[in-house]
């Protein structure tokens, strides 16, 4: 009874104080517990491990890692996989001296157990609410799966597609990528962190990553101030201001410093000037990797360099942990310095409320309720249908008629569920990722008979396949064939220098084409591929992507009607190799290539400046026509505002959407500017004969740009307005003037 009455007040009075910690100001205890610690604990808060099972990366090898957790000599691991896994290598950090629970992070890019479309795919959908509830059931699933914190979003533009992680990003345009930036973080955040739905998003990767020379992964990058500031840097921008929790930097020298030790891109511009309060954490060894750029003589010059600059934390690289503390006797690094980063680290272990409790992510119970819920697989079905970018529909083949009763499934991905996870889906179950067939055979449900042929595999060079491929089409009323690359032809050190097709999967379409039946292609891949013969000679092209768990329902829908395709490119698809990078929003030149006649042009003599498929293209089943454009003036003051309001109509005969685009072009000005700028759209849903008035807003903001002395800002002058539904396809144009 004493006993008891005892122990209740101890328990009442550990709550209580535990309690009355909690009320403090996390500044406040982040500062009282540094005081208690050693320069090695500071230093382990700073050092990250992979753990052995999934390694992400080229693992050094170290068997000390629960040790050294016991030591309090780790502030994170990555790749640790499960409640009850990250509960058992928390369980070593709470035998440390001072209990300092660890992070653990994971690569959580597309969907944790249910995976959504590849990011680049989620892009084409332009549908913002869409990609933020991916980004957040992605967090969800993998914080029930014991998860503090992903490597995601990855913010790099790019505009070479031979680089293997386009798919990882949002595409080639500052503004729609700064938007999606915002809305993922968003995502994975929730409303904040701390409750159990919401992971740390992380900003990748630091900075202009995706501007890798000749689109080899991990290559140099040199590129202009401007270049940097207005296409690379502005979705970093916008994840800072959405609140991102973290950022990596990257692999690549930024004209000649490593961006891991470069303090101009950490210092001066993240933590200086955008004032950014949380952690960086480096890219997979890559503070160690300075000494192979030739930027350091050995791990500790690295480690020097890498601190110096505001990298905070060493991803598996070890160089941090084997250094600093020689460093700070040295008086190469000031303590203070490592006082900054290990703040920053700590407050977000409090802000997750893992002092409170540092199991409250490894819940088992939780974990297999949440994983795979069933809400969960229809946002995946829906992001997967708004992903879908129709590009070509000749005589209004699609969507198929229902009285066919017998369609042809043709090609190498046609079966595969392996293959529409993408890259960075390592969480996926096979029986979780409907196939075209399936979801085809789900569809029909028995009321029209599917043939299928191979026809050939995805890299094969033999055309053995062909003859049952061709007599299987002959038998059919319509043929579909999925053509595309395999799942782990992009995403990291994934490069690829031909970005045709891969193998004799188009002579396989030109074979099956020949029989003269009506042909659909289905191209799947994580980048935009190079396709001119069934560009030209397919009835219809839809590009999918990856699509993820549910991309054979999704296919079937678009295909058969049921989801009307509503996706516009997020990126430039070159018809030619040669022409890369090529993007939408070049500058003119003094010989632009206005007629037909090429001579002394900036022009190809072999190949038209012309991509094959433009940034912000895509059709629809349906049309829309653009009317009655109006400006609330025609001359704008510069702190004044411009409404702009027109007509769409839906004048075709099936309800759809249309991604309605606002483009800007500063006709003269003390820098040239591109021809033409993406500067905000409107996704909107007309039934047939509908009509919407839509009003765009343009501001300051919206016409300011980096001029000759780099100062953002405006400057008087005429721009040019262009509504469309495709950046090469304006069907509303204006003028305005901005005075001062
Ligand atoms: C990639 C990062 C990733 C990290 C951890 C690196 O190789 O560049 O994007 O987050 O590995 O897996």
């Amino acid at each position: 009874m004493v006993l008891k009455s005892s122990l209740t007040i101890t328990f009442s009075l550990v709550a209580f104080l535990g309690f009355a910690q909690k009320l403090k100001p996390v500044d406040q205890r982040v500062d009282e517990l540094l005081a208690k610690m050693t320069l090695v604990e500071k230093i382990g808060q700073l050092n990250q491990y992979t753990s052995d099972r999934l390694a992400t990366g080229p693992i050094a090898p170290n068997s000390n890692k629960f040790n050294d957790i016991k030591q309090g000599r780790l502030g994170s691991m990555l790749n640790v996989e499960g409640a009850k896994e990250t509960r058992m290598v928390q369980e070593y950090a709470m035998q440390s001296r001072l209990k300092i629970p660890l992070l653990f992070g994971r690569d959580v890019i597309h969907g944790y157990r249910v995976t959504f479309p590849v990011p680049l795919a989620e892009a084409s959908s332009w549908d913002l609410n869409a990609i933020e509830l991916s980004a957040r059931i992605a967090a969800t699933e993998a914080a029930a799966a014991g998860l503090h914190w992903t490597f995601a979003p990855m913010v790099d533009i790019s505009r070479d597609p031979r680089w293997g992680r386009v798919v990882e990003g949002a595409g080639e345009d500052p503004y729609l990528g700064s938007l999606i930036a915002k809305a993922r973080v968003k995502g994975f955040q929730g409303k904040q962190l701390g409750d159990l739905d919401a992971v740390m998003a992380c900003a990748k990767h630091f900075a202009a990553y995706g501007a890798a020379i000749a689109g080899r992964d991990y290559n140099s990058v040199d590129i202009s101030e401007r270049a940097l500031w207005e296409i690379y840097l502005p979705p970093f921008k916008a994840a800072v201001d959405a609140g991102a929790a973290t950022f990596m930097n990257s692999f690549n020298d930024l004209n000649g410093i490593p961006a891991t030790g470069n303090k101009y891109l950490q210092r001066d511009i993240l933590k200086g000037k955008w004032q950014y309060s949380g952690f960086v954490v480096s890219d997979w060894a890559s503070i160690a990797e300075m000494v192979a750029h030739g930027y350091a003589k050995d791990k500790s010059q690295a480690a020097e360099r890498a601190i110096l600059a505001g990298s905070d934390m060493d991803m598996e690289g070890n160089a941090y942990i084997s250094s600093l503390s020689n460093l700070v006797k040295l008086g190469k690094v000031p303590e203070s310095l490592i006082d900054d980063a290990v703040r920053r680290i700590l407050r977000k272990k409090f802000e997750l409320g893992l002092f409170e409790d540092p199991f409250r992510f490894s819940d088992e119970k939780r974990e297999k309720k949440v994983l795979g819920a069933q809400e969960h697989h229809k946002a995946a079905l829906e992001a997967a249908e708004k992903s879908i970018v129709l590009l070509k529909n000749e005589n209004q083949l699609l969507p198929l008629d229902r009285t066919m009763k017998k369609i042809a499934v043709i090609g190498p991905l046609a079966k595969s569920g392996y293959d529409m996870r993408g890259a960075w889906s390592v969480y996926w179950k096979d029986d979780h990722l409907v196939s075209l067939y399936e979801g085809l055979q789900a569809k029909l449900n028995g009321k029209a008979q599917l043939l299928y042929a191979k026809g050939c595999g995805i890299e094969d060079t033999s055309t053995a396949g062909f003859t049952e491929a061709v007599e299987t089409a002959r038998k059919a009323d319509v043929v579909i064939m999925a053509v595309g690359e395999k799942w782990d032809m992009s995403g990291e050190a994934k490069s690829r220098s031909d970005i045709r097709i891969p193998g004799v999967q188009e002579e396989l379409i030109e074979a099956v084409k020949a029989t003269g039946k009506k042909v659909v292609v289905l191209v799947m891949a994580g980048r935009p591929l190079i396709f001119n013969y069934t560009a030209a000679n397919a009835d219809a092209i839809l590009y999918t992507w990856f699509l993820g768990s549910e991309a054979g329902n999704a296919m079937a829908n678009v295909l058969y009607g049921d989801y009307n395709p509503s996706g516009k490119l997020p990126i430039t698809f070159p018809r030619a190799q040669g022409q890369i990078p090529i993007y939408y929003n070049y500058r003119n030149t003094g010989r632009p290539l206005t007629g037909k006649d090429m001579s002394y042009k900036s022009a190809y003599i072999d190949v038209s400046n012309k991509p094959a498929y433009a940034f912000g293209y895509g059709l629809s089943y349906t049309s829309f026509s653009m009317s009655n454009l109006q400006l609330s003036k025609k001359d704008l003051k510069t702190d004044g505002t411009l409404k702009v309001t027109f007509t769409i109509t839906n004048t075709g005969k099936y309800s759809g959407e249309e991604v309605v685009q606002l483009y800007l072009h500063d006709l003269v000005a003390s820098v040239a500017r591109p021809v033409k700028e993406l500067k905000d759209f409107q996704k909107v849903k007309l039934a047939p004969n509908e009509s919407k008035t839509l009003t765009f807003e343009i501001d300051k903001e919206k016409l300011s740009f980096y001029n000759e002395a780099m100062h953002w800002g405006t400057e008087p002058g005429e721009f040019k307005l262009m509504i469309g539904n495709s950046s090469d396809n304006i069907l509303l144009e204006t003028n305005f003037v901005l005075n001062n």
